[in-house]
C-alpha cells in the first residue's frame, strides 16, 4: 500500500447505479449458497443501497500492484505469504491483536524472504474476515436448536435467539471495522513499524528462546545478512516501508456486490471491500453465484482447492475465471490434507503445466487437517500442518512447477488452539487459551516456527 498511490487524484471513483454494470448482477440468477437468510429483506436491501454509496476500503491502483506483484509470484520469481484469522470479529479488532499479527506476519514474511532468496508478497487475512461458510445452516446445544453462527458481518456468536438471527447492520458495522483495521495497517506498515532491522531483532528474540535451538543457525545466517547489508550501504529507509495487502473470502454476496464501484480510468469493475479475495472450497461451484460474480471483477482472485478437486473442475475454473490467461489473476489455494496432497496435487499441477494457464499455487495446510479432541475442541497438529507445506514442496519438485505460497489461520497471540510445536501444546493444553470462535489458529511462537520450516524447504527448492 504505497500511500502517494492511495491520494492520487486520477484514482477517484464514480458511484456505480447497479444497472450501469454490465453483467455484475447476472450471479443472482445463479444458485447461490451459504448465504444468510435475512428475516427483513428490505432491512438488507437499505444497507445495500447504504453501501453502494460509502468510499472504497482499497483502491483500484493498489489492486492493479497487488495484481503485478502476483504476477511475478506467478513467473516463479517470488513467494506468497497470506495469513490471520479464520474469523475475524468486531470484538477482536483492538489495536494490540492488529499490532500483533501484523508483527507476526512481517516477521514470518523475514525469513521465507530470506529461504526463498526471493521477495515475499505479504496478504492478511484482515480487514473484512467477516462472514463465515458453515456446514450446517443449524447448530443445537442441550435440546436447543439456532442458526449457525456465520460471522460477526452476518450474526452474533453468543447463543441466543436475538444474537443468532441474521442482522443486516452487521454488515455496516462490518465495513467501518474494515476501514479502523485498515487504517491501522497502513500506519504500522507505512510508518517505522516495519523496519526490516527492528523485525530481524524480534525474530532473534525467538530463536534464542532455548525451546528454537533448532532455528537459531538460520537467525544467525540471516543477521549476518542484515549486517553485511548495513555494511555495503543499503538504504534501510526504504526498508522501513512495506507493502502489506487485505483479503478476505469472497462470500456474503450483498456486501460484496455493494462494494463494487467502477473505477474511472479504465471503467471496469473493482470489488473494493479487499485488494485480493478467495472463493472457499464450498461455493467454488462452476454454475454458482460466486465463481459468476468475481470472474467479472478485476481483482485477483483465489479459489480453495480440496482434494476431491478433478483436473476438468480446476481446467474450467481457469477459463471462467481467468479466460484472458493474466498472470497474477488466479491463484489456487490447495488445502488437501497432509495424507492426500502428494497424491491428488501433482495431476492438477502436471495439467496446469501443460495448459498455457499460469495459476499461482498456494498451500493452505489448515484446512484438510482438522480433528476434534474427545473434550470438543476443533484442532489441528502442528506436525500435520508441517507434513502438509512438505507435501506441497514436494509435488513441485517433482512436477518441476513453482511453490508460490503459504496461506495460513494465525493470530499474534499466545492462544492455544492448536496442538504441538516447541510449545508441546497438548489436548489438556488447549483449554488454556482457546480463543477462536471458527477454526483453530498457529499462535504467535508456532507461526514463526512454521516459518523457519518452511524457510528450510525454500533453501532446497532455490538451490
Ligand atoms: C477458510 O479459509 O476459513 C475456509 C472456510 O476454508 P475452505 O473454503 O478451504 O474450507
Ligand atoms: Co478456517
Amino acid at each position: 500500500m504505497n500511500v502517494s498511490t492511495m491520494i492520487d487524484p486520477t484514482e477517484a471513483v464514480v458511484e456505480p447505479r447497479p444497472e450501469t454494470i454490465e453483467g455484475l448482477d447476472n450471479w443472482r440468477t445463479r444458485p447461490t449458497k451459504q448465504q444468510p437468510p435475512w428475516p427483513d429483506q428490505a432491512a438488507a436491501d437499505a444497507v445495500s443501497e447504504h453501501l453502494l454509496r460509502v468510499p472504497p476500503l482499497v483502491f483500484a491502483g493498489e489492486v492493479d500492484q497487488l495484481r503485478n506483484q502476483l504476477a511475478t509470484v506467478a513467473r516463479g520469481e517470488a513467494f506468497v505469504l497470506q495469513g490471520g484469522d479464520c474469523a475475524e470479529t468486531f470484538a477482536g479488532a483492538t489495536a494490540d491483536q492488529i499490532r500483533n499479527r501484523v508483527k507476526t506476519i512481517l516477521q514470518m514474511a523475514v525469513v521465507l524472504t530470506y529461504g526463498a532468496s526471493l521477495p515475499v508478497v505479504k496478504m492478511g487475512r484482515m480487514a473484512g474476515q467477516f462472514a463465515k461458510p458453515r456446514s450446517s445452516d443449524e447448530e443445537t446445544r442441550d435440546g436447543v436448536t439456532l442458526p449457525a453462527y456465520r460471522g460477526d458481518m452476518v450474526n452474533g456468536y453468543e447463543f441466543t435467539e436475538e444474537s443468532r438471527t441474521p442482522n443486516p447492520e452487521r454488515m455496516l458495522e462490518g465495513y467501518h471495522t474494515a476501514a479502523s483495521t485498515l487504517n491501522l495497517i497502513r500506519a504500522f506498515t507505512q510508518g517505522g513499524f516495519a523496519d526490516l532491522r527492528m523485525v530481524h531483532s524480534w525474530n532473534r528474540g525467538f530463536a534464542e528462546n532455548p525451546a528454537n535451538r533448532r532455528y537459531e543457525g538460520l537467525a544467525r545466517e540471516i543477521d549476518r545478512a542484515v549486517k553485511f547489508m548495513e555494511a555495503a550501504g543499503a538504504n534501510f529507509d526504504e526498508l522501513k516501508r512495506v507493502d502489506f495487502f487485505a483479503s478476505h473470502e469472497g462470500l456474503l454476496m450483498e456486501y460484496e456486490r455493494a462494494m463494487t464501484r467502477i473505477d474511472s480510468r479504465t471503467g471496469l469493475p473493482y470489488d473494493t471491500s479487499a485488494h485480493f479475495l478467495w472463493i472457499g472450497e464450498r461455493t467454488r461451484d462452476l454454475d454458482g453465484a460466486h465463481v459468476d460474480f468475481f470472474s467479472r471483477v478485476q481483482n485477483p482472485i483465489g479459489v480453495k482447492l480440496g482434494p476431491s478437486t478433478t483436473v476438468d473442475d480446476m481446467n474450467r475454473l481457469i477459463d471462467i475465471l481467468d479466460p484472458d490467461r493474466v498472470p497474477g489473476r488466479l491463484t489456487f489455494i490447495t488445502r488437501m490434507g497432509a495424507g492426500t496432497i502428494r497424491d491428488a496435487l501433482p495431476p492438477l499441477l502436471d495439467a496446469a503445466q501443460r495448459s498455457e494457464a499460469t495459476p499461482i499455487w498456494i498451500t493452505d495446510p489448515m484446512h484438510g487437517n482438522g480433528i476434534t479432541t474427545q473434550t470438543g475442541f476443533k484442532t489441528r497438529r502442528f506436525d500435520d500442518v508441517v507434513d502438509e507445506v512438505k507435501g506441497f514442496f514436494e509435488a513441485h519438485r517433482e512436477v518441476g512447477s513453482h511453490p508460490g505460497g503459504l496461506h495460513v489461520e494465525l493470530t499474534g497471540d499466545d492462544v492455544t488452539e492448536c496442538m504441538g510445536g516447541t510449545q508441546r501444546i497438548d489436548e489438556l493444553g488447549l483449554e488454556t487459551r482457546y480463543e477462536s470462535l471458527c477454526d483453530p489458529r498457529l499462535n504467535h511462537q508456532q507461526s514463526l516456527e512454521l516459518s523457519f520450516l518452511v524457510a528450510e524447504e525454500l533453501a532446497v527448492t532455490a538451490s
